[in-house]
């Protein structure tokens, strides 16, 4: 990404120094310090046990999220984000802080277009709506806000900081920030996303909570969401309950959950407990 000291044409210069100098890496702890965009940190986790440091939170985002991203990243979400991201219509993005601060119509000033500027008020507010509702975790959420901030910077219309914008829109500003024209729209993923929150087949939720769900063990109010208990079911089994009790901390499904649909698909659960 653009970012003022960024080591990406240094790495391999790095590297051979090490090896020209004899300085063994493979194993040993290597420090990125001021890691900024941990590009360097990047270039040796593979060898090393990695320590980076920066006092900006955009830096501490983008390492966390390189430095620990894994192959269980995303599993309690169920499908790939950045499909996800990639296959929504423009017609949902909301106009946010970032369309109000930084895009024309609103702000006058030109750091994003406005379609970028919603785009990315979107992801972030997805991102924040995610995690609040345990759908993904710490690291995966500095890794998605990681990730944005990286996408961002091939869009913006800046020179290299962002202490100023171009008067004039540089090419990449004006490209998408997302190809929504892209093939993921047929993924399976996608279908089984925009299923499981059609209310034509059910509601989204964790494995732990479909599980109870299936099992009846609790439903929700068809009209306002909430949660309804199936108390005498789960006390069937005190631990059972305490598990409950544990992993739900939102009692309330989402407004933008509640169509019609839904309501339905809720409504035929929902004579199970009761
Ligand atoms: C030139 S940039 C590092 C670039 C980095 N090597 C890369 O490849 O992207 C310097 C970084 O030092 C960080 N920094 C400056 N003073 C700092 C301090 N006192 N403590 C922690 N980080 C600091 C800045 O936030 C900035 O990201």
């Amino acid at each position: 990404m653009r970012y003022i000291g960024n080591k990406a044409k240094l790495v391999e210069t790095i590297d051979d120094f090490l090896k020209n100098n004899n300085i063994e890496v493979e194993g040993k702890i290597f420090c990125d310090l001021f890691s900024g965009t941990a590009t360097v940190a990047d270039y040796f986790q593979d060898r090393c046990h990695i320590i980076v440091n920066d006092s900006l939170y955009f830096s501490y985002a983008i390492s966390a999220g390189k430095v620990k991203h894994n192959d269980n990243f995303f599993k309690e979400l169920g499908f790939c984000p950045f499909d996800f991201f990639n296959s929504q219509n423009t017609d949902q993005y909301k106009k946010g802080f970032c369309y109000n601060t930084f895009a024309p119509s609103k702000s006058g000033r030109q750091y994003f277009s406005d379609e970028n500027a919603k785009k990315i008020d979107f992801i972030r507010d997805t991102i924040d709506k995610w995690f609040k509702n345990k759908m993904i975790n710490d690291d995966e959420k500095l890794y998605l806000i990681g990730s944005l901030i990286e996408s961002v910077s091939k869009v913006s219309n800046v020179a290299g900081v962002y202490s100023a914008y171009l008067k004039k829109w540089d090419p990449r500003a004006v490209k998408d920030l997302i190809d929504i024209t892209s093939e993921h729209k047929d993924d399976d993923f996608y279908k089984k996303y925009m299923i499981a929150n059609s209310g034509d087949n059910g509601i989204w939720l964790c494995s732990n909570h479909h599980g109870l769900f299936d099992s009846h063990y609790f439903c929700f109010d068809s009209e306002n969401g909430k949660i309804i208990i199936n108390t005498q079911k789960l006390q069937e089994n005190s631990s059972l309950m305490e598990f409950f009790n544990k992993i739900t901390t939102n009692r309330q499904l989402p407004n933008e959950v509640m169509s019609e649909k839904t309501k339905i698909f809720l409504s035929k659960n929902q004579i199970n407990i009761e």
